[in-house]
């Protein structure tokens, strides 16, 4: 997608040909005349059945009496405002943007005074202008996202959208325009990536393609990176991690970007850990065919990690952050861990493997220890499609949030509130861990179908300090999408990424 994405003043949107704004996004509230900046505009017929409720849009082919402003408005429902919450205001914005898509304009704006000033007359006092603005813009952003990559036919899908205005008609809101584009810049370019990396394929998408991508990363915005592939992975005493890829021909790269603003070099990092499996067969403990193909996306973590990282350095984050991707295949093989084997994890710890598919803390653990071992961090966030049960337990939306730490956990929630990656608590209480012990091991690697979840999360408390404070998000539910909506087309979300971009941005 070769998209520009900027702010600029409404009278610099119509003063040449060719930056002229084919479209320019306005919303509307239900049974109410939409803002009276655009005249001419209610007295068109387009808006005889238009009743503005959420989704509907009507698109008004106009012209502004002194000849000036953009050939088409596309208006956007957003219903009553006593039923408005935030996932209203992307809906709407998304939808229109889906109209400007489906036109094949090459130019579109949002107006941002306008969508604030409705907001407003609608009473919605709740949430900063910054939110709103950003809400709706990224929004209207993710609906121009598909995956091409292996498409030969029907091009025409293509998006021909070169340029999205954030436009302002006040010089007031100049600055937050321009915050507005900038913050949409850097999160649309992370979920970009996050996103390819998710739907492509395995046999493209390998651990070797994962360091690649972050290498390119890292090179383009100044991470130090750091590699270690299965001689050192093995080398250095995890066990767990490689018992993993030993089934695979591709290896295992666990992959390290230290982002250390100047100044932050004696500070504790935020460490952030995804799960990278390229792809998870099960291994031995094979999964059933049916839905199997999804299982490429099981590096969603990873990939949320590293297009994080690509978002915090576009907005210049002043912390100090690393982002670890632990990265694997899983597949059965003569080398492949089989069930009963014992394996020691860089801790110490000895795991028996009672199920091969329980793969995702094996590379985890690892890491865990690995991040602590190396940088003391002042907090780890691990984030992984970890298990089947805890999309059981939540459905495809929402992610189960396991943290140990009150002020983090409660960080996190307010943030995704607002941002829309939504965790839900759950309890990392020790009695679960009964469920993972081995009658020859430390632990075993898998326990009990009833609470999943939990007892995954229990397997990885045992590879954190007293002291370390830590938070678990299991996406295994909300990262891959088969349903699409108008935010999203079907498959990778990009879930997490702005979650964890808050809390590296933000928490203290
Ligand atoms: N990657 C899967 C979890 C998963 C399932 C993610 C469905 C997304 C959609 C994970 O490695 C796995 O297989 N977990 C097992 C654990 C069990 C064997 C203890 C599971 O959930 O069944
Ligand atoms: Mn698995
Ligand atoms: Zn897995």
């Amino acid at each position: 997608m070769n998209l520009e994405i900027k702010a600029i003043a409404w009278d610099e949107c119509f003063v040449s040909d060719d930056s002229k704004i084919e479209a320019a996004i306005l919303f509307a509230w239900e049974n109410t005349a939409p803002c009276e900046c655009f005249p001419g505009l209610l007295e068109s017929p387009a808006l005889k059945d238009f009743k503005g409720k959420p989704n509907e849009l009507a698109l008004v082919y106009y012209q502004a009496p002194d000849k000036s402003g953009p050939e088409r408005i596309i208006l956007a429902g957003l219903g009553n405002p006593a039923e408005f919450s935030l996932p209203v205001l992307r809906m709407a914005a998304a939808t229109a943007m889906r109209k400007v898509r489906e036109l094949k304009l090459n130019r579109a704006g949002l107006v941002l005074d306008q969508m604030l000033c409705t907001l407003q007359k609608g009473g919605i006092d709740r949430f900063s202008e910054e939110v709103l603005a950003r809400e709706g813009a990224i929004s209207a952003a993710a609906a121009l996202y598909a995956y091409n990559r292996f498409r030969t036919k029907n091009k025409e899908r293509e998006c021909r959208l070169t340029e999205y205005a954030i436009v302002y008609k006040k010089t007031p809101r100049r600055e937050l325009a321009e915050k507005t584009a900038t913050f949409v810049r850097a999160v649309t370019s992370g979920l970009q990536l996050t996103k390819d990396l998710c739907n492509g394929p395995a046999n493209i998408i390998t651990p070797a393609a994962m360091e690649e991508a972050a290498a390119t990363v890292a090179a383009r915005y100044g991470f130090k990176i750091q590699v270690l592939r299965e001689r050192e992975i093995r080398e250095v005493g995890m066990g767990a991690y490689a018992a993993v890829f030993n089934g695979s021909a591709f290896g295992g790269r666990l992959v390290i970007l230290e982002w250390t603003p100047e100044g932050t070099e004696h500070t504790a990092p935020l460490v952030f850990l995804g799960k990278g499996l390229t792809f998870d067969s099960g291994g031995i403990s094979i999964k059933p065919a049916a839905g199997m193909h999804e299982m490429k996306s099981d590096m969603a973590g990873a990939a949320a990690v590293l297009g994080m990282c690509e978002a915090l350095a576009s907005l210049n984050c002043p912390n100090r952050v690393v982002g670890m991707l632990a990265c694997a295949e899983n597949m059965p093989d003569g080398a492949a861990m089989r069930p009963g084997d014992i394996v020691t994890s860089l801790s110490g710890q000895t795991i028996e493997i009672q199920n091969t598919d329980a793969e995702g803390r094996l590379v985890l653990c690892d890491s865990l220890t690995y991040a602590e071992q190396t940088y003391k961090p002042k907090a780890i966030i691990d984030i992984a499609t970890l298990t089947g049960a805890c999309r059981v337990a939540l459905g495809s939306e929402i992610a189960g949030m396991f943290c140990t730490d009150e002020e983090l956990q409660k960080f996190a929630l307010t943030a995704g509130e607002l941002n829309g990656d939504r965790a839900w608590p759950l309890p990392v209480w020790d009695e679960y861990f009964e469920n993972m012990k081995s009658i020859v091991a430390d632990m075993s690697n898998a326990g009990s179908r009833e609470g999943g979840a939990i007892n995954a999360a229990l397997f990885l408390k045992q590879f954190i300090s007293k002291d370390q404070t830590w938070m678990h998000l299991d996406i295994a539910g909300p990262a891959y999408n088969e349903k699409g909506n108008a935010l999203r087309e079907p498959g990778a979300t990009g879930f997490g990424l702005r979650l964890m971009l808050d809390i590296a941005m933000g928490w203290k």
